[in-house]
């Protein structure tokens, strides 16, 4: 019976972690995937993080199932480092949260839900965007269109594109907005731009969807939900996907959590109980171990004081790379503008190389970015530097 199936392509950056670790240069560099690197090239585990899981060790009593959305408790934590810690829409009880396997896990949540729950509505996506999200929508058979984002002349957002196309947009269709570091342009509306995009969706009854996997890598853990938060102060619905992949190094533990908005309590009940139907048939129910963390994290003053350090140490770190990386470009001869690479949020930087450097990169250098010219900047060291921006001048 296989003898008929084809092989699938391999993903655009999944399938590059797996071509780098089968190459056997001693030289080779890995910017492909978003996984952060510390100054020595390790992807450490949180000093809060091994903090936690001692506390975890101790305290925990049974290995149960857990419900299928999760615990309460995490449910909480997540939609007050979301929306605030006083926000009105928790006290409505207008949110519910179910953990989901990592953000793709929440994004798939979503995903089932809006083809359930909404039909054959069109989800609009940003141009470019994360090569996983078109997989996803398409998986559960949903339409999606792309609306102008990047202008790739001036290396920044091209909000007029934006508007003129969701303007095209129908009412129930979906807006997915990424929360913070869009990836992979490392552009993000500012703040008027969020409020006209929220005044936007409310106007023509579009359901924002945000997907926030880098809170804390822009400006701050807080500064960063600023857009989310100017559509919850508006919108009587909305849908977010989280991911603690990135901002807890928590990536193998698949942490993520779908959050809806409804317009009261009982809406939102009933649509919960939707998403639980929809987890209940695909997963079951989630793994305990990194949810646990997240909420320790969050609900111990110390502990969250301590994790929003090592975050903005991480942000802290990148912003270094990306000056160091625009330096020694210089110093290689590159008279092409580089600077905007240091203006650009998170972990990527979208470099406008072409399919073409960007395989010679790989095949003479040994460096690995992903086809669509994005790299990840915080997989760039002191040490790294060098070669890489001398592999860079020679294939430009
Ligand atoms: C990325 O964009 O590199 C990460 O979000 C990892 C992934 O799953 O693609």
């Amino acid at each position: 019976m296989f003898e008929k199936i084809i092989p699938a392509p391999a993903d655009p950056i999944l399938g590059l972690t797996d071509q780098f670790k089968a190459d056997t240069r001693d030289s080779k560099i890995n910017l492909g995937v978003g996984v952060y690197k510390d100054e020595s090239g390790n992807t450490p585990v949180l000093a809060t993080v091994k903090k936690a899981e001692t506390l975890l060790l101790e305290k925990e009593t049974t290995k149960s199932y857990l419900s299928i959305s999760g615990t309460v408790e995490y449910g909480l934590a997540v939609q007050k480092l979301l929306f605030g810690q006083n926000a009105e829409l928790i006290a409505q009880k207008r949110a519910q949260t179910a953990q989901a396997p990592g953000g793709t896990g929440a994004l798939r949540l979503g995903a089932e839900f809006i083809k359930r729950q909404l039909g054959d509505v069109n989800v609009w996506i940003s141009n470019p965007t994360w090569a996983n999200h078109l997989g996803i929508f398409a998986a559960v058979g949903l339409e999606t269109k792309q609306y102008g984002y990047y202008n790739a002349e001036t290396k920044s957002i091209d909000f007029d594109a934006m508007l003129t196309d969701l303007h095209q947009a129908e009412a129930g269709d979906v807006v997915l907005l990424h929360g913070c570091c869009h990836n992979p342009t490392g552009v993000d509306p500012d703040a008027a731009q969020w409020q006209q995009l929220a005044d936007l969706c409310l106007e023509k009854s579009l359901l924002p969807m945000f997907d926030f996997a880098y809170q804390g890598f822009a400006s701050g853990v807080e500064e960063d939900a600023a857009g989310l938060r100017a559509f919850a102060s508006q919108c009587p619905e909305l849908l977010v996907a989280s991911s603690f992949s990135k901002n807890f190094g928590l990536y193998n533990e698949r942490v993520g959590a779908f959050t809806l908005v409804a317009n009261n309590a009982e809406q939102a009940n009933a649509a919960f109980s939707q998403i639980k139907s929809i987890a209940r048939v695909i997963y079951s129910n989630p793994p305990a171990h990194g949810s646990a963390v997240v909420t320790e994290i969050l609900n111990d003053p110390t502990l969250r004081a301590e994790w929003e350090q090592e975050v903005a140490d991480m942000r802290s770190r990148i912003k270094d790379m990306r000056e160091l990386f625009v330096s020694t470009l210089k110093d290689n001869g590159v008279d092409t503008d580089f600077s905007f690479i240091e203006r650009q949020n998170g972990m990527f930087s979208f470099s406008g190389l072409t399919k073409e450097q960007v395989n010679r990169l790989k095949d003479e250098f040994g460096v690995y970015i992903v086809g669509s010219g994005r790299f990840n900047v915080a997989g760039m060291t002191r040490s790294n530097i060098a070669p890489l921006c001398k592999a860079i001048a020679s294939v430009l």
